[in-house]
């Protein structure tokens, strides 16, 4: 399905929960957020419609988030669901990881295809005091059992905050160099309550790892996925680095992604608090053909792009992070 601009949406981003057994500074505030009722909460029967009858409008992809989609029971046997019902090629999941070691078999015996893992720094009091109530052992076992299981691609999302020390960078140097795995710095966007940072941008921490490396990065093709990062490879090296730059360098042009949050309503842009109702139609029960008008408007409403940057500063959006999904 094209947009207004000429961009295919075919790309859905399903936050399955609000909740998380984490609560990342810059992700939520720091007194948390009141969760959802879970009578507010799509049921997995109705995202299965939504997803068959917006399959038919082109949607191929998917990807599970939350809050920790991991917190929310019957994810896999969901996974399954989705997967007996056919049309969807690809199903990733974003996640801290810390509950993924007893179900990252399941989840992939299921039908999920990867996963993308939030570590920020690989310093444990760091760590802990970034994500709350994160412990990073949980998180490092998690991306262990994710590399086991072949949840592959293995991606890790590295937020750039002032917890990131040049021992990380090595550390994600040494790791690209040995495993298959992509290495993906983002640029943090002080949204929904969460507060300013005095994070390294992106060009210092290139640089950085120029140094921490053996030799020069190299800019290099794709890894699989949807995403907007840039990537970038060590010579020889089995994985790879990427760059998501959503604030320095927008990449709305090739946006192709609705999100969808817990509470059922469509999303045209993560950075404009324009919604669409979902869960009232499809609960005073409307029709399949009802049900594609919404998408179609909210594929309609997707804007050209974002005009956020840090100098501009960043309005009070309604939902933190956790409540979209990222
Ligand atoms: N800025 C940038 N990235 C964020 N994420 C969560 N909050 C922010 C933010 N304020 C990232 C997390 C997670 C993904 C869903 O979004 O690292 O990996
Ligand atoms: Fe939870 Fe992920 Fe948000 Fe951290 S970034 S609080 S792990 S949803």
């Amino acid at each position: 399905m094209l947009d207004g601009y000429g961009r295919n949406i075919s790309y859905l981003r399903i936050s399955v929960t609000d909740r998380c057994n984490f609560r990342c500074v810059y992700c939520m505030p720091p007194q948390g957020r009141e969760w959802l009722d879970h009578a507010d909460i799509l049921t997995y029967e109705e995202l299965l419609r939504l997803i068959k009858v917006w399959n038919g409008e082109g949607v191929t992809k998917l990807r599970l988030t939350g809050g920790e989609p991991l917190v929310r029971k019957g994810l896999v046997a969901f996974i399954a669901a989705v997967k007996a019902q056919g049309g969807i090629e690809d199903i990733s999941l974003t996640t801290n990881g810390s509950l993924l070691p007893p179900l990252a078999h399941d989840l992939k015996a299921a039908g999920l295809g990867r996963v993308n893992i939030s570590l920020d720094t690989i310093n444990p009091l760091r760590f802990a005091k970034l994500t709350t109530c994160g412990r990073l052992e949980d998180t490092l076992k998690g991306v262990e059992s994710a590399m086991v299981a072949g949840l592959s691609p293995v991606k890790l999302n590295v937020v750039l905050t002032e917890a990131l020390t040049m021992k990380d960078l090595a550390f994600f140097a040494e790791l690209v160099y040995n495993y298959p795995i992509a290495v993906r710095f983002i640029e943090y966007m002080p949204i929904g309550g969460a507060g300013e940072s005095r994070a390294p941008d992106i060009a210092t921490v290139r640089k950085l790892l120029d140094q921490a490396g053996r030799a020069m990065l190299k800019p290099a093709g794709p890894v699989r996925g949807n995403g907007p990062a840039k990537y970038y490879r060590f010579p020889k090296a089995q994985g790879a680095f990427g760059f998501i730059t959503p604030i320095s360098e927008h990449f709305c042009g090739v946006c192709n992604r609705l999100r969808l949050t817990a509470d059922g309503k469509l999303r045209p842009c993560l950075l404009s608090d324009k919604e669409i109702d979902i869960k009232t139609p499809l609960r005073s029960g409307a029709s399949d053909r009802e049900l594609v008008a919404l998408f179609r408007a909210a594929v309609a409403a997707k804007p050209e792009g974002h005009t956020l940057c840090r100098a501009s500063g960043f309005p009070d959006f309604g939902r933190s992070m956790s409540q979209i999904g990222g």
